[in-house]
């Protein structure tokens, strides 16, 4: 065999996967279709649960993240004024940390670096062979050239327009979808935060997003219609827009600044059953994806390769296939969760297209009974920091 495990995609959860499997002496490639710089480049989740801080000092990445990440210990959740302060230290014994989804891959590239793991980009034309016999394959072309690769096993962390979901055979896989009627758009921006914590805004104008990178980068989003452009959204039209979703104690401290970063993101709830096909496993977007208002894309990629590694580790160092045979089942469990968990809190903050006067109504209700209840705060704050493994 060529190597033990090959990884399809350096994103986030293909790099930690790899990181895991190399320091506990297993060996494995990954194939990342784009350049390290593009893969930096994207600007995605800003927030990791303890779990997923825990998981990266493990991997042995945690030392930039405990010195330049921002522990926080609660958040608000707001209606108009009404401003819910919901404390994760009170409530659950625990908090998150504020540290962007860059700043993680950087630091994991980084530590592949000094491993001297292989990491192959610019690969074209994945495929992934052999499923169910003794040995998989996977052939990919790269700089024109076709070559393969034998190994035990295949990891799709390919992101959800990767090709190792459509690997499976489709009679195979069970799909379930909701796609929601609006977008976000996101600015990042050198300002200083509005706020000392996240701040998530029910509106009359429709939902809002206070978020930070540190002291003097802030990362804003606000609800948008599906056919938006970002072309549409000038900053003066960002700003006035994201001025009026947030409780005026808040836009009265508003800094406002030029944006460097402007995208639209669709919101989507999506989960691929079942997560294993012979050899193959999916891991994170390739398997799932949720709307990023409870912050738990990022995190469900983390948990995954948490249970992935065990299982590998058992199987390629211990013999024992039980960790293999249970990974779709022991992951979904949790993914599932925090489905439920992001679908209920964008239902709470968004304005959908064409709602009625009752739909307004309830999503007022709910947040006026969180102001109101300590056991409505506290179930949400056990599913922001992350349920257990
Ligand atoms: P990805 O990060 O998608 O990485 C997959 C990698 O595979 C990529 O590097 C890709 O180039 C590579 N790849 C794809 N196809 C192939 C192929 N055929 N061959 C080889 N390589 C391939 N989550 C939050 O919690 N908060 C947010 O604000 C947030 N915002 C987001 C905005 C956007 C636009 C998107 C798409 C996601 C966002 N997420 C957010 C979700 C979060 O970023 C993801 O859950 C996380 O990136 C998942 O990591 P991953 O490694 O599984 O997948
Ligand atoms: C972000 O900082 O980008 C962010 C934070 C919390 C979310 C989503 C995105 O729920």
């Amino acid at each position: 065999m060529d190597t033990q495990v090959v990884i399809i995609g350096g994103g986030p959860s293909g790099l930690l996967l790899s990181q895991l499997l190399n320091r506990a002496g297993i060996a494995t490639v990954v194939l990342e279709r784009s350049t390290r710089e593009h893969v930096l480049s994207r600007i995605r989740a800003g927030i990791l649960e303890w779990g997923s801080v825990e998981m990266l000092r493990e991997a042995g990445v945690g030392t930039r993240m405990d010195a330049e990440g921002f522990p926080h210990d609660g958040t608000y959740i707001t209606d108009a004024d009404l401003m819910v302060h919901i404390d994760f230290k009170e409530l659950t014994g625990k908090r998150v940390m504020v540290y962007g989804q860059t700043e993680v891959t950087q630091d994991l590239y980084q530590a592949q670096d000094r491993m001297g793991t292989s990491i192959i980009h610019g690969v074209e034309d994945v495929q992934i062979l052999d499923l169910d016999g003794p040995v998989a394959k996977v052939e990919y072309t790269l700089n024109g050239e076709r070559k393969s690769l034998t190994c035990a096993y295949v990891a799709g962390c390919d992101g959800f327009h990767g090709v190792s979901r459509k690997t499976i055979p489709e009679e195979k896989r069970r799909e379930f979808e909701r796609v929601y009627p609006f977008g976000w758009l996101g600015i990042l921006s050198r300002t200083p935060p509005v706020n000392d914590e996240l701040i998530y805004a029910n509106s009359p104008h429709g939902f809002a997003l206070a978020s930070m990178r540190n002291a003097n980068l802030v990362r804003y989003y606000v609800q948008v219609p599906l056919a938006d452009k970002v072309e549409d959204w000038s900053d003066d039209r960002f700003w006035s827009e994201f001025k009026r979703r947030i409780p005026s104690q808040a836009a009265e401290r508003l800094i406002t600044g030029p944006s460097i970063e402007k995208s639209i993101a669709p919101l989507r709830s999506f989960v691929s059953e079942p997560l294993r096909w012979g050899r193959l496993f999916l891991v994170g977007d390739a398997a799932h994806i949720v709307p990023p208002t409870g912050a738990k894309g990022l995190n469900l990629a983390v948990s995954d390769v948490f249970y992935l590694h065990q299982a590998l580790i058992e199987a390629l160092k211990h013999g024992s296939e039980n960790g293999v045979d249970s990974y779709s089942e022991r992951a979904l469990r949790r993914i599932w969760k925090a489905m439920r968990f992001s679908w209920q809190m964008t239902t709470m903050l968004h304005r959908f297209e064409g709602e009625d006067s009752f739909a307004e109504q309830m999503r007022r209700a709910t947040l006026a009974h969180l102001a109101e209840s300590e056991t409505a705060r506290k179930d949400l704050a056990e599913n922001y920091v992350g349920l257990p493994y």
